[in-house]
């Protein structure tokens, strides 16, 4: 299961990148927005400042929803550095837009899925990875993680390549329910990927260690 970090705060990339377990960033223009990014050429810089930490798999997302404007504004950020990810809505345009892409070998992330019909139209069209957002479908009373299921079941009928990319995750159950279905990534912010981490037990089970070392030690 792959683990990407959903912020544009550059500081909590470097620190789950230090963790050495992440593989990758999501961005959307609300995030960049709660970073103060600002206008076309701070935005690109930002995108090279996230390139610069992680190894792979930067997801940026396209601002225009006509299939010119995507595909200009997808290959500009491509051209960025290989490790970009063009992000695209699920909208008529974005599916001729994803197709576009594919067939010229730049990955895309579909994004803004919250339904299965979403998700097959963007693996029919080529999409590395599609994003169902199941924080947001828990706001509006629908099980989120069962449309990842209900994907994931879909994709393997069909040995579809794209992948499921769990988004708006929210709290390390989601992640962790994300991981029991089979979703290929799950991406979160740095406190659900360090949640995973806490639990009462091994705190005091550490601190007893330590104590009782020190008292072997005097
Ligand atoms: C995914 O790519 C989105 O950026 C993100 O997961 C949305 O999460 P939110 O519903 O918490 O804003």
């Amino acid at each position: 299961m792959k683990f990407f970090i959903d912020t544009a705060n550059l500081n909590d990339i470097q620190e789950a990148y230090d963790l050495g377990i992440l593989d990758g960033v999501t961005t959307n223009p609300s995030l960049m927005a709660k970073e103060g990014i600002k206008g076309e050429a701070n935005i690109i810089a930002h995108y090279q400042a996230i390139c610069n930490i992680v190894d792979d798999n930067v997801s940026a997302e396209v601002i225009a929803t006509d299939f010119e404007g995507m595909v200009k504004e997808g290959e500009a950020l491509a051209a960025l550095s290989p490790k970009i990810v063009v992000k695209v809505p699920i909208i008529k345009e974005g599916i001729k837009a994803i197709k576009y892409f594919s067939d010229k070998g730049i990955r895309t992330n579909c994004t803004l899925v919250f339904s299965a019909g979403q998700a097959i139209l963007a693996a029919k069209a080529g999409a590395t990875y599609v994003s169902p957002f199941i924080g947001r479908l828990d706001d509006v009373s629908q099980d989120g993680t069962e449309l990842i299921e209900q994907i994931v079941h879909i994709f393997d009928n069909y040995d579809f390549e794209t992948q499921v990319l769990a988004a708006s995750v929210r709290h390390t159950m989601h992640l962790i329910q994300c991981a029991e279905i089979g979703a290929h990534v799950a991406t979160c912010p740095l406190k659900v990927i360090t949640g995973l981490l806490k639990h009462p037990l091994t705190d005091s089970g550490l601190k007893t260690f330590l104590e009782d070392y020190k008292k072997s030690q005097a």
